[in-house]
C-alpha cells in the first residue's frame, strides 16, 4: 500500500510492499469480496458490487447465517462524552478507579486495560457466568489526575502513581439489579512495588544486574488467559519510569516482559517470563499444539515492530495445575517473517546470524540468550524478522484456529488507519511457516481506525475496538469520531465488514473487551477519558466523575442487553 502523509510522500516499507502485493493479487484474483471483504478505498466499489459470495449478481442470495449477523442495529459515529450503545443495551459502572475492593483499603488502579474473565468455579471446571474474578490491568496514571501535578513529582505522588498501577484481582457476582464487587480474600493490588519473581534465561544474568526477584509490574497493557487459570499481563510502554519515579529504585529492564499471576492463589508469588522475550508486549493468546505444548502469538506495539511466537518446551497435563504454572519459564521464542510465512527462531545457540550480529560500533549485539531475549526486538531485525505496522492484539479464531492480528497503525508510513491481517498455520500451532492474508483494512471507506483489542465470540465473529490516540495530525476525527467497538463477520458475504456496536466518552479508549461464557455480559474498560485536559480548570470529559466532582475516571463497566449464545 503506497501512502501518503498530509505533509507529502510517506516512506514505503518492506511491509507496505508485502501489503501492497497481497492485495494487488487478490484484486486480480476476484476474490476480494468473496474470502475476506478486503476493502481498500479504490476496491470498494468492486467489493459492493460483488454480492452472494461472489456469484452472479441475478443469482438468489445465498442465505445469511444468523450466527455471523451482528445482535443490534449498528450505530453512526459520535463525539458524546459518555459510552454510547445501539437500542436496548445498557451499562453499568462496575470498578471506577479509586474504588476500595480490599479488605486492608487496597483502590481499583487507574488507566483499565486487559480484563481476564475467571469463572469462579473454574478450577472445578465450572463456567459461571454469575460469580468470578476478574483480573483488571492498570496501564499508567495520568499525573495531572493521579497527583494533582504534572510537573517534577515529590515522593508522595511517586507513591501514589506506583499503587495506582499493575492488576487488580476483584471478585464480582451478578445479582439483583445488576453486577457487583463483593469482597472476597482473594481480591488484591499487584503494583509496582509488589515483589516479583524472574523466571527463565534471563534471571540472575548481567543484563538484570543478577536479579532473580524484582520489584513491581508496569505498563500492563493487554494480556491473556492460560488454560489452567492464570493470568498474562503484558508490560508494554515500559521507558520513561525511570526519569519519573527517580529516587524510587524503578529498574527498567525488570520491566517490558510478560508476567503471569495466578488471580486464584494470592500465595503464589507472580512470575516474569523472560523465556518470552522483553519487549514492548501488548498480549498473549495463548493455545495448545497438537502433542500439548503451550504456544503464545505475541505483538511488539511500536511502528516497525515485530509478531512473535513462544513454544513451550513442558507439555499441559490437564487438572496438574502446579506442573502447568511452570510450562512458561522454558521454551522457544520465535519471529515472524511475512515475506515467506516462516517462523526464525531466536536461540543464541541455535541460530548463527545472532552471534555474528554486529552493532554500528563493531562490536557483537548479543553474548548470550540473555541478550538475545532482552532485546528481542533487535534480535527479531537482526534475524530477518518483518517490522509491521504497530502489532497490538492478536487472537485466535475459535472455529478455524486462524490467527488475527491488529496492526494499528504506522504514521511513519502514512498508514493512519490501520489493518487487521490473519495468518494460518500449515499444522499445528508449533509449524515453522504460515500462510497470511488481509482481513480488513480501515478507512473511511470502511468506517473504522487504529484497531487494537480484538475478542471473538463463539460463532467466530471479531469484536475490535480502536486506539486513534496520539496521531499528531490526525486525519481520522472528521469520519470517526470518538473510540468505538466494531463487530465484524468473519465468514459470508459480509465478512470483514464493520458495524459500530459502542463509542467511548471524549479522549478515551475502549479496552480489555471479555465476555461472560454464556455472553450476557460484555465487560469492557474505557480508558483515559479526559486525557488531553490541560488543568483540573480544562477538563475536555467528565466521564464518570464522583457524585459532586468532575475529574473523569478510568473504569470498568458491564454491558447488558445481548441475547447470549445459543447453544
Ligand atoms: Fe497499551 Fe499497545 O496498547
Ligand atoms: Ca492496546
Ligand atoms: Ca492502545
Amino acid at each position: 500500500m503506497t501512502t501518503s502523509t498530509p505533509q507529502g510522500k510517506a516512506e514505503t516499507s518492506l511491509w507496505h510492499r508485502l501489503l501492497d502485493r497481497k492485495l494487488t493479487r487478490r484484486g486480480a484474483l476476484g476474490t476480494v469480496a468473496a474470502t475476506a471483504a478486503v476493502t481498500l478505498p479504490l476496491r470498494i466499489s468492486e467489493a459492493e458490487a460483488l454480492s452472494n459470495n461472489g456469484a452472479p449478481v441475478d443469482a438468489p442470495p445465498a442465505p445469511l447465517n444468523p450466527r455471523t449477523l451482528p445482535p443490534f442495529r449498528a450505530i453512526e459515529a459520535g463525539n458524546a462524552d459518555t459510552l454510547t450503545l445501539p437500542f436496548g443495551y445498557r451499562w453499568q459502572l462496575l470498578a471506577p478507579w479509586g474504588e476500595v475492593f480490599t479488605a486492608d483499603g487496597g483502590e481499583i488502579g487507574f488507566n483499565h486495560d486487559f480484563v481476564g474473565y475467571f469463572p469462579i468455579d473454574m478450577l472445578e471446571g465450572g463456567r459461571s457466568s454469575t460469580d468470578a474474578l476478574l483480573t483488571i490491568n492498570h496501564e499508567y496514571v495520568n499525573p495531572l489526575f493521579v497527583g494533582g501535578n504534572t510537573r517534577e513529582r515529590t515522593p508522595e505522588q511517586i507513591r501514589a502513581e506506583m499503587k495506582a498501577v499493575g492488576v487488580s484481582v476483584v471478585r464480582v457476582r451478578r445479582e439483583e439489579g445488576g453486577w457487583k464487587i463483593v469482597p472476597d480474600p482473594r481480591n488484591r493490588r499487584i503494583d509496582a512495588m509488589t515483589e516479583i519473581e524472574l523466571t527463565g534465561p534471563v534471571r540472575g544474568s548481567a543484563v538484570v544486574k543478577g536479579a532473580t526477584t524484582v520489584r513491581g509490574s508496569v505498563g500492563n497493557c493487554s494480556g491473556g488467559q492460560t488454560p489452567w487459570g492464570t493470568l498474562l499481563t503484558c508490560e508494554e510502554n515500559v521507558d520513561g519510569y525511570a526519569r519519573a519515579w527517580a529516587g524510587s529504585g524503578y529498574e527498567a529492564m525488570h520491566q517490558g516482559w510478560v508476567t503471569e499471576i495466578d488471580p486464584f492463589d494470592p500465595a503464589w508469588r507472580p512470575k516474569k517470563r523472560t523465556a518470552m522475550g522483553r519487549f514492548r508486549h501488548e498480549n498473549v493468546a495463548v493455545t495448545l499444539t497438537k502433542d500439548g505444548r503451550v504456544v503464545g502469538y505475541m505483538g511488539d506495539d511500536m511502528q516497525d515492530a515485530c509478531v512473535y511466537k513462544f513454544v513451550s518446551r513442558g507439555r499441559y497435563q490437564p487438572g496438574n495445575r502446579n506442573a502447568n504454572r511452570d510450562l512458561l519459564a522454558e521454551g522457544d521464542l520465535y519471529v515472524a517473517n511475512f515475506g515467506n510465512g516462516s517462523w526464525i527462531l531466536l536461540d543464541y545457540d541455535k541460530n548463527p546470524k545472532l552471534r555474528e550480529a554486529k552493532g554500528a560500533d563493531g562490536k557483537p549485539l548479543f553474548s548470550g540468550q540473555a541478550d538475545v531475549l532482552a532485546d528481542a526486538r533487535a534480535s527479531a531485525l537482526a534475524v530477518g524478522g518483518t517490522p509491521v505496522d504497530r502489532p497490538e492484539d492478536i487472537e485466535i479464531h475459535p472455529r478455524t484456529g486462524e490467527v488475527y492480528v491488529a496492526l494499528t497503525n504506522n504514521a511513519k508510513h502514512g498508514n493512519y488507519f490501520g489493518q487487521i491481517i490473519k495468518f494460518r498455520e500449515n499444522g499445528d500451532a508449533a509449524a515453522p511457516t504460515f500462510l497470511w492474508e488481509v482481513f480488513a483494512v480501515g478507512g473511511p471507506q470502511s468506517g473504522f481506525a487504529s484497531p487494537d483489542n480484538l475478542v471473538f465470540d463463539p460463532y467466530g465473529n471479531l469484536w475490535m475496538v480502536t486506539d486513534n490516540s496520539d496521531l499528531g495530525t490526525n486525519p481520522i476525527k472528521a469520519f470517526h469520531g470518538n473510540n468505538a467497538m466494531f463487530f465484524f463477520p468473519t465468514e459470508g458475504p459480509r465478512a470483514g465488514k464493520a458495524h459500530r456496536f459502542a463509542i467511548g466518552p471524549v479522549d478515551a479508549e475502549l479496552t480489555g473487551p471479555v465476555w461472560s461464557p454464556d455472553g450476557k455480559t460484555l465487560f469492557l474498560a474505557v480508558q483515559h477519558p479526559g486525557e488531553d485536559s490541560e488543568s483540573l480548570d480544562k477538563l475536555t470529559s467528565t466521564f464518570a466523575a464522583k457524585p459532586g466532582t468532575r475529574i473523569p475516571r478510568p473504569t470498568l463497566v458491564a454491558i447488558e442487553g445481548f441475547p447470549g449464545w445459543q447453544a
